[in-house]
């Protein structure tokens, strides 16, 4: 079995950062990257604001926040990030080519016993794994969004990941208090396959003269959703479900399609939360 101590994040957005923050709360060391200040600074603002929601809330003890803090670090350097890391956990960009390069960067920077874990909502784990010499040790680590809350993770087995390192992978979701689903490695694996599906229905019904608010009102009053997609699609961001969808009919067929209404709110910024508009406004 693999030891992880020391866990290198790359990438400080809504993801990364939340990893960051799950895995300092469970007492690991943590290296968070990004490639500018501005996103290190956003990244460890928001870890701030959602442990101080937490501690006051009771969720965690109000002494806990400073401890839990000085257990991350942030650096501009992939190669002071990942030196170290027994577990290195990408969070960047979802284009393939940029995570190809840095799995093969990663490769030659990190020791031979480390584990890669992507954060990828939907590209196949098998195809990132073949830019290192390490398949065996490269898996597929989905946290939700928002992460300090969501009680789940989808584990992803490559084609060529080793028994030892799934069971290291499931160890180190539930020592972070969260449940592994464990999910086979085509393209948007469980989570995102059947959520991309519905999401883009929802932009065909919106399409077709329903509101948002009533197409949400249904899904969460008849069918016990939590929020309903339109509200989804402006927490996880337009873009990211665009690319899912995107990587979903490269893969797997066109009925996957994006819907018209879905690439053309995309093209205008109209993400979600993140752009102050997407089915709904939001202050920024
Ligand atoms: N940090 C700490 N606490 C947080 C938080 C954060 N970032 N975000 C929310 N919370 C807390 C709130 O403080 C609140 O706590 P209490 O219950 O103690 O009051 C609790 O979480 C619930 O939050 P809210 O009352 O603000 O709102 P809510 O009841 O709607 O719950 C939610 C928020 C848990 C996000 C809920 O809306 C939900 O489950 N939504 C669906 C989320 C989902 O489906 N995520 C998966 C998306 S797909 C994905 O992420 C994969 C991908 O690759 C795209």
């Amino acid at each position: 079995m693999f030891n992880i101590k020391n866990i290198a994040v790359l990438g400080a957005g809504a993801m990364g950062n939340g990893i960051a923050q799950v895995s300092a709360q469970a007492g690991y060391q943590v290296v968070m990257q990004d490639i500018t200040e501005e996103a290190l600074q956003k990244g460890m603002n928001t870890i701030k604001n959602s442990l101080s929601k937490l501690a006051s809330k009771g969720k965690i003890a109000a002494e806990e926040v400073d401890v839990i803090l000085s257990r991350i670090s942030t650096t501009l350097s992939l190669e002071e990030a990942a030196k170290d890391a027994d577990l290195v956990i990408e969070a960047i960009p979802e284009v393939l080519e940029l995570k190809l390069e840095t799995f093969k960067r990663l490769d030659e920077i990190c020791k031979p016993e480390a584990i890669f874990g992507s954060n990828t909502s939907t590209l196949p784990i098998t195809v990132l794994a073949s830019a290192t010499k390490r398949p065996q040790q490269v898996c597929g680590i989905h946290f939700m969004n928002p992460v300090p809350v969501m009680p789940g993770v989808e584990l992803i087995r490559g084609r060529l990941t080793s028994d030892e390192v799934m069971d290291t992978a499931i160890k180190y979701v539930e020592s972070i208090g969260r449940q592994a689903c464990l999910a086979v490695d085509y393209a948007g694996f469980i989570v995102s396959r059947l959520l991309d599906v519905v999401q883009n229905e929802a932009c065909k019904l919106v399409m077709e003269g329903n509101k948002p608010e009533e197409i949400d009102k249904a899904m969460k009053l008849c069918a016990n959703w939590p929020i309903g997609p339109c509200a989804l699609m402006d927490l996880v961001g337009l873009d990211i479900v665009e690319h899912g969808l995107r990587t979903l009919e490269n893969d797997l067929g066109p009925a996957y399609k994006a819907a018209p209404l879905l690439r053309q709110m995309v093209r205008a910024g109209e993400l979600g939360r993140k752009t102050g508009k997407g089915f709904y406004t939001y202050d920024k």
